[in-house]
């Protein structure tokens, strides 16, 4: 879709539909609403009046101008309450109408910037949150289907009479048009089925993207993997036809690659539970346990696409999981790239294993933070909920802080959860140094524990595990049911201002 800037009044803007906004609740519409009210000689207030329009967020209403001004028709759409307006009420709002828009097959949809000057939104902020609404909310997986069809509007124009805002909003738009760029492309990433999104599959698209943004990019292969002592990454990839890739990608802005922050990602194309086979219900979306992964390559490709000056590292293990002759086995003992042993209780708790040579592979970039991100557990979403939030883990308060400070901005939602000295306890081996489960009480903490063993050491190190966030259960607001693309703009948001 392409996205341009107009200066001017949005009911004298030529479109087939234009977006106009209501809190929840008023009666009296102003600005940009009153103007096309008033344009439209009532009939918004007369709607207002006769209570057939709310204004709760993401209600959408249709009016027909007949002829009153050049668009022949006006999408009202709610902000819900304006005490509790933010970014994230934007981006809901935004895709609600968008998704309004393509329904009725508009393909020059006209929009005003919700809510810049309201709930603490500058002109760039609003219309950065306006334009991810957009292209976010209008997502479809549309890579199997032999007749995609209507993808929405080809034109989005945001309207604004104050031509002193023209750059902020412009500068907001390109900003949001590159995020929703990446994240749409972890969301297909995520959505392609496991047979065909394989290791090597996810290497060389990624491949293809680094040398479009100028990121260098190495991919190692399953010899490669061994030689450098990858046991854990080496043994779970060993049930698979499928050979395990370990992919690198390094942003260097300027040349400069000291202190990276390095962002490392579980990239288990398919987790079919291995020996320890998962049943046919927790099977099923488990495509989707390369999440982790996708979305650090693709808040990495994006920090590069948008310049930022942090180097950063993106280090992604990929492989499968799977049950055959080859397998490895409970009771299997490893050794992973920092030089710990790890007993194996349940193949099944796969992603800490190929995790732990990756965080352990962080260490050669004297890396000034390293936060990974995972599908690591169920015990994620039993303690969360499904589509509510992930967990935060981390043993550095300014890190962690940073994290839930981009979670709040993005509304990529996280909770902090303990690291207790308790876990460690619990995936104590009698024969080797951990164990890769420490049963089913306590699983969330366990698993953050387990990775803590191999995060580099003196370094701030966070953990999220997205579980309950990379495949949305059902569709909402901006985020399509599916893959969600969950934590590319977290992650890009941190590294705009990354702490420590
Ligand atoms: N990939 C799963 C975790 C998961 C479950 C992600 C559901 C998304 C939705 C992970 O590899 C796994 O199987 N974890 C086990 C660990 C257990 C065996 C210690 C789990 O959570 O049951
Ligand atoms: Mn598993
Ligand atoms: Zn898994």
């Amino acid at each position: 879709m392409r996205v341009e800037v107009r200066i001017g009044a949005v009911q004298e803007v030529e479109a087939d539909a234009v977006v106009v906004n209501l809190f929840e609740g008023v009666t009296t519409p102003g600005g940009a609403t009153a103007a096309v009210d008033r344009a439209l000689e009532g009939r918004i207030s007369r709607v207002l009046a006769a209570g057939d329009f709310r204004g709760r967020l993401g209600e959408t209403l249709v009016l027909y101008t007949d002829g009153r001004i050049p668009a022949p028709r006006v999408i009202l759409v709610g902000l819900g309450p304006e005490a509790s307006f933010n970014a994230e009420k934007v981006r809901h709002a935004a895709a609600a109408a968008a998704q309004r828009a393509r329904d009725l097959r508009v393909r020059t949809l006209a929009t005003v910037v919700h809510g810049a000057g309201r709930g603490g939104l500058s002109p760039e902020e609003a219309a950065q949150a306006t334009v991810e609404g957009v292209l976010l909310g209008l997502y479809t997986y549309q890579r199997k289907k032999e007749n995609a069809g209507g993808s929405g509007p080809e034109t989005l124009l945001l309207v604004e009479f104050d031509a002193a805002k023209e750059a902020a909003i412009a500068a907001g738009a390109r900003r949001a048009e590159t995020l929703a760029r990446f994240v749409n492309r972890v969301r297909d990433w995520v959505n392609e089925p496991g047979s065909d999104m394989t290791p090597r599959r996810l290497a060389e698209e990624v491949r293809g993207l680094a040398a479009e943004v100028g990121v260098r990019v190495q991919v190692l292969d399953e010899h490669q993997i061994a030689a450098l002592g990858m046991g854990a990454l080496t043994a779970v990839a060993r049930g698979s036809e499928e050979p395990p890739r370990f992919i690198i990608l390094e942003y260097a802005p300027e040349g400069r690659l000291e202190r990276p922050v390095v962002l490392v990602g579980k990239g288990i194309t398919f987790d079919s539970g291995g020996l320890n086979l998962k049943s046919e219900e927790g099977m099923l979306t488990m495509k989707g346990d390369m999440a982790g992964a996708a979305a650090v390559l693709g808040a990495t490709l994006a920090a590069a696409a948008l310049g930022l000056p942090v180097p950063v590292v993106a280090l992604a293990p990929a492989c499968e999981n799977m049950p055959s002759g080859k397998s490895y086995k409970p009771g299997d003992i490893l050794r992973a790239l920092n030089g710990k042993t790890i007993e194996i209780v349940n193949t099944d708790a796969e992603g800490r294993l190929i995790l732990a040579d990756a965080l352990s592979y962080a260490a050669r970039y004297a890396p000034r933070a390293v936060i990974d991100v995972a599908t690591l557990t169920g015990a994620a979403i039993i303690a969360l909920g499904q589509d509510v939030a992930a967990a935060l883990f981390s043993d550095h308060e300014e890190l962690a802080a940073a994290l839930l400070r981009a979670a709040e901005a993005t509304g990529e939602r996280l909770w902090r959860m303990p690291l207790w000295e308790d876990y460690l306890e619990r995936i104590k081996s009698d024969v080797a140094d951990v164990k890769n489960s420490g049963g089913r009480y306590g699983g969330l903490g366990t698993s953050a524990m387990f990775l803590k063993q191999f995060a580099p050491e003196g370094v701030p190190w966070a953990h999220l595990d997205i579980a309950p966030m990379d495949m949305a259960e059902k569709a909402r607001g901006y985020i399509p049911k599916g893959g969600t693309g969950f934590g590319v703009r977290l992650l890009v948001r941190y590294l705009e201002d990354p702490r420590p």
